[in-house]
């Protein structure tokens, strides 16, 4: 693959393969000098025509740890507020010969597009409410750390249940994550209010619940999503009160998964609403500032190994 547009286009051994190749950067950014000269030389855009704190932080972060020359794009500075269009903003970027595009857009598809019309590695850092194939991979990533750290270290997450609750619908996360935890093994529960569940989603694998205690029962980890309100065209929701009742994590709740269950977000969260703050801040079951420490290597994997024909390097793209 040239580009990481999802994990849709990921195979299991590619899965495994990019979070084996963050492990290193795990390590690596636990030390006090964290500067490689891996990518040194290149220039990386990152292109976000959405909001962002985590995925534009942890790539720019990512981008100048490897040693690369990173510059971020903000839409609401940007000529797209002229009503340049996204075709032209693409060709603009690759005119300025950068060697990996990362993109946020609001828009399913966007990204793919722009990919089409430059003539480096682009990577998607979540594409309207297709695709963020970075958080599922951080996410299993943050996850095999978590049982690891149990004792329960293992490749692939073969018997483990994860509950996935919150706005499918409009969820990359979701999306991402169905498909790269379905990939390694894992049984998938998904869980939202009716109009918050998108058709077909058993055809990815995974079994659909709209009582939140029944998705919850004896499961491994409960990853909650928030409600994107911001991508709401008309579905009935409930209230946030009502919301919290039918579907929030409280500790009361998380007495239903199984023993030790682990709890995830990956952000941002709306605390009282989805997810207590009790149970969001319990140090022994939350691993929800774990997922964003794991942004940075998988990030970091994603640059170093998207660039390797650039540079020169052997491995990932070699052969295609
Ligand atoms: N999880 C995630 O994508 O967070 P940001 O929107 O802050 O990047």
């Amino acid at each position: 693959h040239r580009d990481l547009l999802g994990i849709s286009r990921l195979e299991r051994h590619e899965i495994l393969y990019l979070l084996a190749e963050a492990e290193q950067w795990v390590e690596f950014n636990h030390r006090s000098k964290k500067r490689s000269k891996a990518l040194r030389g290149l220039t990386i855009i990152n292109a976000f025509f959405e909001n962002s704190t985590r995925t534009l932080l942890s790539f720019e972060i990512a981008g100048k740890r490897l040693g690369a020359d990173v510059v971020n794009m903000h839409a609401a500075q940007s000529s797209v507020k002229k009503g340049e269009t996204l075709i032209d903003t693409a060709i603009t970027l690759n005119a300025m010969r950068a060697d990996a595009i990362v993109i946020r857009h609001g828009s399913s598809g966007a990204v793919e597009l722009i990919a089409s019309k430059v003539d480096c590695p682009v990577l998607n850092a979540g594409d309207g409410q297709h695709e963020h194939p970075t958080q599922g991979l951080l996410d299993a990533l943050a996850l095999r750390h978590a049982l690891a750290e149990r004792g329960e270290a293992s490749e692939d997450f073969t018997g483990l249940v994860v509950t996935i609750c919150g706005d499918i619908l409009h969820s990359r996360v979701a999306r991402s994550n169905i498909l790269c935890l379905t990939a390694l093994g894992a049984t998938v529960r998904l869980c939202a209010p009716p109009a918050l569940m998108p058709a077909g989603v058993e055809a990815m694998g995974a079994a659909v619940f709209d009582n939140f205690d029944a998705a919850l029962d004896g499961t491994d980890v409960a990853m909650m999503l928030r409600l994107q309100t911001e991508r709401m065209n008309g579905q009935f929701i409930p209230s946030a009160r009502e919301y919290h009742h039918l579907y929030g994590l409280t500790k009361h709740r998380l007495d239903r998964c199984a023993p030790q269950a682990l709890v995830m977000h990956p952000g941002p969260m709306n605390r009282g609403v989805e997810i207590d703050s009790d149970v969001a801040d319990m140090l022994d079951r939350s691993i929800i500032t774990q997922q964003v420490e794991m942004g940075v290597a998988i990030r970091m994997a994603a640059l170093d190994v998207l660039t390797r024909r650039a540079r020169g390097v052997a491995g990932w793209n070699d052969g295609e």
